[in-house]
């Protein structure tokens, strides 16, 4: 009698708390993308996205209109993508459409990391320039050991080295807790290049990184969000992003 009268009582405060209305950003309730509990996929217009942690739509900032949160466990073992379980890894991501060499792309994204969101030695990356036939990233931007830093994997083997330079870093309270926007631009391929430049909510440069030359073998796609190895004793990650185009 009791479970018959609760559901559907669920039910009916589930549909209440769905906004009628589009509201604006700053009070948006969020909804569901996927809840964490298993690694899907899906597309939101042109953009594809993947996740294996928690993806809404909806955000309690009033800096990114087309708002998204992205929520990661801090438990190794939980909300993993179960393409690679043989190094786990949580990854909750949007990527713009795949690219043929040779063809300018030019993206502008914007995130919010909070400042909560702590790192380790290990890899975790906010955007990946991604190579098709390398199936792997050509160059990322990453969070780790509290240090914001490009890693390029076609000059330099993802370490601190990009080619005849030293990889540009900033400390990572530049990046926490501001309203980033991301523009980067390009072509993949043999005869690629990239421009790629990040500023905070003043309109400051955070961070750049322009290159030409090899950016791999053929087709490509960008990627943004939150995407690590996972290891014991890390923070939960919290991002909102957004206000994607391309
Ligand atoms: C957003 O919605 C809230 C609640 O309805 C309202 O108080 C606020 O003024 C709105 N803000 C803007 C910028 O429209
Ligand atoms: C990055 O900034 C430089 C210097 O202002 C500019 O020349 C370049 O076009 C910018 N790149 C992008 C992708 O906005």
């Amino acid at each position: 009698m009791w479970a018959l009268t609760l559901v559907p009582a669920i039910l009916l405060a589930r549909c209440l708390a769905i906004p009628t209305l589009p509201g604006n950003s700053t009070f948006d309730r969020r909804a569901t993308i996927n809840d964490g509990t298993s690694f899907n996929q899906g597309t939101i217009g042109t953009m594809i996205w993947q996740a294996s942690g928690v993806l809404e739509s909806g955000c309690t900032l009033s800096t990114i209109s087309n708002c998204y949160h992205m929520f990661l466990t801090d438990d190794p073992t939980q909300q993993l993508d179960t393409n690679h379980l043989d190094s786990p890894r949580q990854r909750d991501e949007f990527h713009f459409p795949q690219v043929s060499a040779g063809t300018a792309f030019a993206y502008t994204w914007k995130q919010y990391l909070y400042a909560s969101t702590g790192t380790g030695s290990t890899w975790f990356h906010l955007m990946q320039a991604f190579g098709v036939s390398e199936d792997g990233p050509l160059v990322t931007l990453d969070a780790v050991s509290d240090t914001l830093r490009i890693k390029d994997y076609v000059r330099g083997t993802g370490g601190t080295s990009c080619g005849s330079a030293a990889c540009p870093t900033t400390d990572l309270a530049n990046y926490h807790g501001t309203t980033t926007t991301h523009h980067i631009s390009g072509k993949f391929g043999p005869s690629g290049s990239l421009s790629y430049n990040i500023t905070n909510d003043a309109g400051n440069t955070i961070l750049s990184y322009t290159v030409s030359g090899s950016m791999g073998a053929g087709s490509g796609y960008v990627k943004f969000g939150m995407y690590r190895l996972t290891f014991d004793g890390m923070t939960t990650a919290n991002a909102a992003v957004g206000d994607f185009s391309g």
